[in-house]
């Protein structure tokens, strides 16, 4: 039976890894940076040494093909992939390994005597993690790129998308002519660490992923009015960080309360200004975050939110503002993708397990345009989005030999 090189597989992980190492374990590796398109550049060789065809889309997608020179509704491809960018301080697996082992499945096909009679490439997708838009590469290569849009993405730091694509030699302008025409994707399957306990818990080696959260992120701002931090008295401020911060746990409880169990909520940006101890804060912007996998649990909380947002602020005598960042859609895997991830579990003697995806991933912007699924492992400790995220070895074996089997049937 056909397999992946684990060594091969895990000298590539690591070589990967050391883009954007850090001095104490992990990566951070942002879409653009000077580390990610040093690691692009090193992808590029490595799809080629792997005999495979590669192009990159004006989105800044990378792929490498088996048997295409590039996405065409001539021949419908079988995709896999993920993508090289991490969060800041992240692991060296979240997105890499699917990347990865997609080039390994693709390598190992082509060296094998197996021909499938689809074409089948690899991508790796373009600033999934969002610095300046979620799941952006993925969303212009299935036409869901609001071209309007792009003047005006930049990261929360305020660094425009227009000047990172610039500074990485891309025009972000024309990031929407990388939709790929309709019908040449005919399957995407994605093999990703779970990045939660669940499977290690359960003591099971591969995830079967039926379903995939939306996220919703908004900058909340709340203006309030600054003021000398020792002669004001007390009840006279209008301290915008305290409205932030009532905001913020009564949120949490909100969307504990109602968002039915499976929602979860968080801030991982705050920004008081000016930004002195001696400054009552006049401003503070909080970016918050909320997932669901069902869109309409989405809506209602996000609504509840925004009328929490004016209660709080009114409350304190300060205003607010709510700004949308970006939403993705939840979206359902193919049954026809989990079918063949099922079958390819049993051929290798792997039990399994169907669950939805707490993360996002670009297999929901495929879902929109073609049969989508995802391939999970089991995270050790279910850490991830930190720089200790690791899986065992035997269990990224496993998972790139379910991916592999799967593309083999899909490409059937
Ligand atoms: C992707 O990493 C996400 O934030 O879910
Ligand atoms: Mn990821
Ligand atoms: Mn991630």
């Amino acid at each position: 039976m056909l397999a992946v090189s684990l060594p091969r597989l895990k000298d590539r992980l690591l070589a990967l890894a050391r883009f954007g190492a850090l001095p104490g374990g992990g990566v951070t590796r942002m879409c653009w940076s000077p580390p990610h398109e040093q690691a692009r550049a090193w992808l590029l060789g490595e799809l080629k040494t792997a005999g495979l065809t590669t192009w990159v889309d004006p989105a800044g997608n990378v792929f490498g093909g088996l048997g295409l020179p590039r996405v065409s509704i001539d021949a419908p491809v079988i995709l896999t992939g993920s993508h090289i960018d991490t969060v800041p301080e992240g692991g060296i697996l979240d997105g890499a390994l699917g990347v990865i082992a997609g080039l390994e499945c693709l390598h190992a096909i082509r060296e094998s005597t197996t021909r499938p009679p689809r074409p089948l490439a690899v991508a790796a997708w373009s600033d999934e993690e969002g610095r300046y838009g979620s799941l952006f590469g993925s969303r212009a290569f299935c036409g869901r790129l609001d071209a309007a849009a792009i003047a005006t993405m930049a990261a929360v730091d305020g660094d425009r998308l227009v000047d990172a694509m610039g500074r990485a030699g891309f025009d972000a302008r024309r990031a929407p002519e990388a939709a790929a025409p309709r019908g040449s994707v005919a399957a995407y399957v994605e093999l990703h660490i779970e990045q939660g306990a669940r499977l290690e818990e359960a003591g099971l080696p591969i995830g079967v992923v039926d379903s995939i959260v939306g996220v919703r992120r908004t900058r909340v701002v709340f203006h309030g009015q600054a003021d000398h931090a020792g002669t004001t008295p007390m009840e006279r401020r209008r301290d915008a960080f305290l409205a932030a911060a009532d905001y913020a746990l009564k949120a949490r409880d909100l969307v504990v309360g109602r968002g039915g169990g499976r929602a979860v909520t968080n801030v991982g940006v705050v920004h008081v200004h000016p930004g002195a101890s001696n400054i009552v804060p006049g401003r503070a912007e909080l970016v918050h975050e909320m997932r669901d996998p069902d869109p309409d649990v989405l809506e209602r909380l996000a609504r509840d939110c925004e009328a929490l947002a004016g209660e709080v602020a009114a409350a304190r005598g300060i205003t607010v503002e709510l700004r949308p960042l970006s939403a993705t859609l939840p979206a359902p895997c193919a049954p026809r993708v989990q079918a063949a991830i099922e079958a390819a579990c049993a051929s290798l003697g792997l039990a399994s397990q169907r669950l939805y995806s707490a993360a996002g991933h670009d297999a929901q912007n495929l879902a929109g345009v073609t049969d989508s699924g995802m391939i999970f492992i089991p995270s050790r400790g279910g850490r991830s989005h930190r720089v200790d995220e690791m899986s065992d070895w035997d269990a990224i074996e496993r998972g790139a030999n379910v991916l592999l089997h799967t593309l083999l049937r899909l490409a059937a």
